[in-house]
Formats: structure tokens, C-alpha cells, sequence
């Protein structure tokens, strides 16, 4: 469950990248967050990973109240979530199957789990196959469902994907979304940012749409890939989405937002031992 409560976030400076959001994603939703480049995507899903803190209000993940939760809490919070990037973020000189098993091994899981848990992650997105390739021997498409499968791998409450389709190709990105669908359908909450409105009007579902900091739209649509589409409502969420914000620069672009994430979601699989040995304040 993720809930905001209006919730703020001024980065210093003095920019007000989300003003006074109020939101709530119930476990097992499955919700596309769109917005035009400087809305404030990025700072929503830093936020959800605890990666910076609201300015003001409340941020609350899988029962977890975030203003609240002290550092050295924040391993065992995250792993209740997984995360899929737009940049696969593999380990190369490891295997499929030692990409996904590592999560296991830093979190002290018995062998015998791993040796069970790994290869039917592997099968669920299909990659049985390629169980022992090198990241560098696969596809965009494959790598990202490798990426999934170690999100999956942990059995997480959530998974936040920050743009999972965007480097790869675009009849693939649709396989991508299946792929988060089926995973959804077994339970798991998932909250996906994305650019590819094609990909949003197909699939439906619930969108959120931040235009400057502020939620501007919120509305469960059908997809075109079923019977009925409110065109009127999907069309004016995806024109709020396209609408180009000139005044500020593309914050992910300068490198700011990606290496962050890359240590984050490393720390946060590796760093367990260190945080939980004190080594950090
Ligand atoms: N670390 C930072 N310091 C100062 N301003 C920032 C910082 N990170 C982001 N911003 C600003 O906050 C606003 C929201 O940025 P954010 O990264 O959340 O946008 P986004 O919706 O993810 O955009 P994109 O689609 O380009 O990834 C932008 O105006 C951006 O310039
Ligand atoms: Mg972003």
C-alpha cells in the first residue's frame, strides 16, 4: 500500500517539485503514473524509495510511515518492495540465473530456497532458456525481464518501475506491460512510470497524471484493448501528459537522478550487513 498524504517536496534551491500531493495505491492496484518530463514523476518514486523526504506530509509504504523511519530501517523497508529501472541496471559479468540469486544470497536465504526460487522466477518471464547467458548475450527486452525477475525474486508487496519500457523495442514494451500485468494479477501492487502513451491507451487501467507537481488527473479507463474507451477523459490525460515544460531543464538527463538510483538499488540488495552491523549512523 502506498499512501501520500499532502505531501511537498521543495528541493533546495527552491524548486517545488510536488506540491501538496494526496494519493492512495491499494494493495494489489496496478497504476501507470504519466506526466510531461519536469512534472515530478522521478520525485514521487524517490520519495516511495525513501531515497529523499517530503518538504511536508505524510509518505506511507507497505505500513511503514517514512518521515519516521530511522536509517538504519531503511534496508529492511526496502525489501519489501522491488524496483525495475529503465536501464536493466544487470550486473554483466553475472549470469541470469546469478543476477537473481544474488538478491537471495545478500539477504542470507537458505541454499535450498534459492536453488527453488531462482529457476521459477527465470520460468515465470520466460527466460528459462537463457538461465545461464550473460547479460551482454541478451536483448533489451530480455534483459528488462530479467530485471523483473529479480524484482519478483524477493516476493515484494510492491514493484515500482521508473520507465521499464523505455529502451527497448516498442512492440516489446507491450510484452513488458503483459508480463507486469500477470504479476499484478498474482497480487502484487505495481506502480509504473512511463512516456509510451500508446502503451497506456492499450492496457487501461488506473493513470495518474502529474502535470507540475500536482495530481491533474486520476481516473481508472478501459484500454483499447477491450471493448469501451472513454476517449474524450484519455485523450485530455495524455495531451496534460505531452504538455512540454520549457522552463526547466530534463532533470534525469543530467546524470543527477541515475547514479543515485544504480548505488540505491545496490545498497539496498548489498548494504544490509553494513546497516545492520551499525556501520552506518
Ligand atoms: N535534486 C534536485 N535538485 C533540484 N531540483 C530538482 C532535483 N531533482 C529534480 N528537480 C526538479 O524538480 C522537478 C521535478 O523533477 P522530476 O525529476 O521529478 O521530474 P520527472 O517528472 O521525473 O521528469 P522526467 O519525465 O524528465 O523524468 C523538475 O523541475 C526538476 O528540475
Ligand atoms: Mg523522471
Amino acid at each position: 500500500m502506498v499512501e501520500l498524504q499532502n505531501v511537498s517536496v521543495t528541493y533546495s534551491g527552491g524548486v517545488d517539485a510536488l506540491n501538496n500531493v494526496s494519493l492512495k495505491i491499494n494493495d494489489g492496484d496496478f497504476a501507470f503514473v504519466v506526466g510531461s518530463s519536469g512534472a515530478g514523476k522521478s520525485t514521487m518514486i524517490k520519495l516511495l524509495l525513501k531515497e529523499i523526504d517530503a518538504t511536508s506530509g505524510v509518505v506511507t509504504v507497505n505500513g511503514y510511515n517514512l518521515s519516521k523511519l530511522k536509517k538504519r530501517k531503511i534496508p529492511e523497508f526496502r525489501r519489501t518492495l522491488g524496483f525495475v529501472f529503465q536501464d536493466f541496471r544487470l550486473i554483466p559479468s553475472m549470469t541470469v540465473y546469478e543476477n537473481i540469486a544474488f538478491v537471495l544470497r545478500v539477504l542470507d536465504a537458505p541454499l535450498k530456497y534459492i536453488r527453488k526460487r531462482v529457476p521459477y522466477v527465470i520460468s515465470l518471464v520466460g527466460l528459462h532458456a537463457k538461465t545461464n547467458s550473460y547479460p551482454d548475450e541478451l536483448s533489451g527486452g530480455e534483459k528488462q525481464r530479467v530485471a523483473i525477475a529479480r524484482a519478483l525474486v524477493n516476493d515484494p508487496q510492491l514493484i515500482i518501475a521508473d520507465e521499464p519500457t523505455g529502451n527497448i523495442d516498442p512492440e516489446l514494451s507491450y510484452e513488458i506491460v503483459e508480463l507486469l500485468k500477470g504479476i499484478n494479477d498474482q497480487g502484487t501492487t505495481i506502480l509504473m512510470v512511463t512516456h509510451e502513451h500508446d502503451l497506456v491507451r492499450h492496457f487501461g487501467g488506473r493513470i495518474i497524471n502529474i502535470t507540475n507537481g500536482e495530481i491533474v488527473y486520476d481516473e481508472i479507463v478501459t484500454g483499447t484493448n477491450a471493448e469501451v474507451l472513454p476517449e474524450v477523459e484519455l485523450a485530455q490525460a495524455m495531451e496534460n501528459a505531452a504538455r512540454p515544460r520549457p522552463e526547466y531543464a530534463m532533470p534525469d538527463e543530467t546524470g543527477e537522478g541515475a547514479a543515485p538510483y544504480v548505488d540505491d538499488v545496490i545498497a539496498a540488495i548489498t548494504s544490509t550487513a553494513a546497516e545492520q552491523g551499525g556501520a552506518e549512523e
